[in-house]
């Protein structure tokens, strides 16, 4: 869905930036223009952004949970002392 018009820049364009290392909307502004015309679509883009945060957060901890559960792939001191 468009979120500035002015600019064609879409709530998948705000994922992306996010995605490849977008932290601010003033980020966001400086990459996509979005807000630089008109404004009426800062608001929107705030949102949008809030939303890409709130899911890579969500990911990153899906990973790092998912990294916890699992066991260590290479042999520590604990593993030899119980083979030995
Ligand atoms: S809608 Fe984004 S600057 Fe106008």
């Amino acid at each position: 869905m468009y979120v500035c018009i002015c600019h064609a820049v879409t709530d998948r364009d705000i994922h992306q930036a996010v995605d490849t290392g977008a932290s601010s909307v003033e980020m966001i502004c400086d990459r996509l223009n979005v807000s630089t015309n008109c404004g009426q679509c800062l608001e929107r883009a705030r949102e949008v952004f809030d939303e890409a945060i709130a899911q890579g957060n969500t990911a990153m901890e899906a990973t790092a949970m998912a990294r916890k559960n699992q066991a260590c792939p290479l042999p520590c001191y604990s593993d030899r002392r119980q083979v030995s």
